[in-house]
């Protein structure tokens, strides 16, 4: 059966809405038509609307939207997705999200670019009889949280940067910091996280910069700012997810620092393993999306069919799950990334990385 993203007419289209057909062949695999413009199965269909925060990052739409409707899909016959992407535009999200109620949505599935706005959100969709899920960042209020431990992924940031400094054998020099968008609840647990191995680690906390919207352009122009003024005592970089980490690279060769020193990252996106195993990058976080994206839709399934969502923990009163984040170096891209098959390998090793992936025993 083949998913059919089908746009919404009207002022769903200008939010950049879509909806996708799940149900649109029964079991014996034949097509079971859609209704109206909105392209769904019928009436009866159940509607999920996945709204995530921004398009620059790749695990959104490579990872993140293609999984959470497959899961949908494999769990719920009957069930529609409706997606949107607000790129990084909080008051877009919350038109997109309204757009979603409108449209028939029985539950919402939310990666909010402003943590504190989204309050609102959920409090708008929640007098509406909607409840709503906080996708990897974490909304007050919201019935249910899935994502990662994210002040661990902080403290595998610091940990894993100040294992690469000894390595190089820096005891001591200065490090910057780019952490992520200050609207991003996340960013304040990582940001946190790194402090509290960092401010500890006999190395100094030259500088530091909360990355609008995440931008790894605003990164890559921070980083060529500070370049000038702590060169002489580099010895480290932070970076709070790859997109920033190639930014803060770009910027530091542009700038002429050679050696690179270690520069740290999260998300494994593919550009960022193909990094590690060039050396322009320590390290990245691994967080395996495929298990939290089923998590919430297997949850989203069960809220949309008035049952309660399926906890192990708590965040301040919202039922949670909290998966377990991943340090991924040169040394455990096998073990890790390729074990899981994230990436074939044929796309992380070609041409210009073959010969170092055959050092590493990626094949
Ligand atoms: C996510 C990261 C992502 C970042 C930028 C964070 O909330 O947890 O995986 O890199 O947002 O979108």
């Amino acid at each position: 059966m083949k998913t059919r993203p089908i746009r919404i007419v009207g002022a769903a289209l200008a939010l950049g809405l879509t909806v996708t057909g799940l149900a649109a062949c029964g079991d014996n695999g034949s097509d079971a038509g859609s209704s109206g413009a909105t392209g769904g199965s019928g009436d009866s269909a159940k509607k999920i609307a996945l709204l995530l925060p921004e398009n620059k990052t790749a695990r959104y739409e490579a990872f993140d939207k293609p999984l959470f409707e497959a899961a949908v899909k494999a769990d719920c016959a009957d069930c529609e997705v409706i997606y949107s992407n607000a790129n990084q535009d909080a008051a877009k999200q919350q038109q997109q999200a309204e757009a979603a109620i409108t449209q028939g949505a029985e539950v919402l599935v939310m990666s909010a670019v402003d943590g504190k706005s989204a309050v609102t959100i959920v409090q708008n969709a929640k007098a509406q009889g909607v409840p709503v899920i906080a996708y990897d960042r974490f909304i007050a209020g919201s019935d249910y949280y899935v994502s990662f431990d994210n002040k661990k992924v902080g403290e595998l940031q610091g940990t894993g940067l100040v294992e690469a400094l000894k390595a190089a054998g820096k005891t001591s020099g200065d490090i910057v910091m780019i952490n992520g968008s200050p609207t991003d609840a996340n960013a304040a647990d990582f940001k946190a996280g790194a402090h509290s191995v960092l401010d500890s680690s006999g190395y100094t906390v030259k500088a530091e910069f909360d990355t609008p919207d995440w931008s790894p352009d605003n990164a890559q122009e921070w980083m060529e700012s500070q370049i000038g003024a702590v060169q002489a005592n580099l010895v480290g970089v932070y970076a709070a997810n790859d997109g920033t980490a190639g930014g803060a690279i770009a910027a530091l060769k542009g700038g002429g620092v050679n050696p690179l020193p270690p520069v740290t990252g999260q998300d494994a996106e593919l550009a960022a393993i193909q990094r590690i195993i060039s050396g322009d990058q320590a390290l990245t976080i691994y967080k395996a999306i495929k298990p939290q994206a089923e998590d919430a839709a297997k949850n989203a399934i069960a809220l949309a069919n008035k049952q309660k969502p399926t906890a192990s923990a708590d965040k301040e009163g919202v039922p949670a799950t909290l998966l377990d984040p991943v340090v991924v170096t040169k040394a455990n891209i096998k073990d890790t990334i390729v074990a899981d098959k994230f990436y074939d390998v044929a796309d992380i090793c070609t041409a210009e990385y073959a010969a170092k992936c055959t050092e590493l025993g990626i094949s």
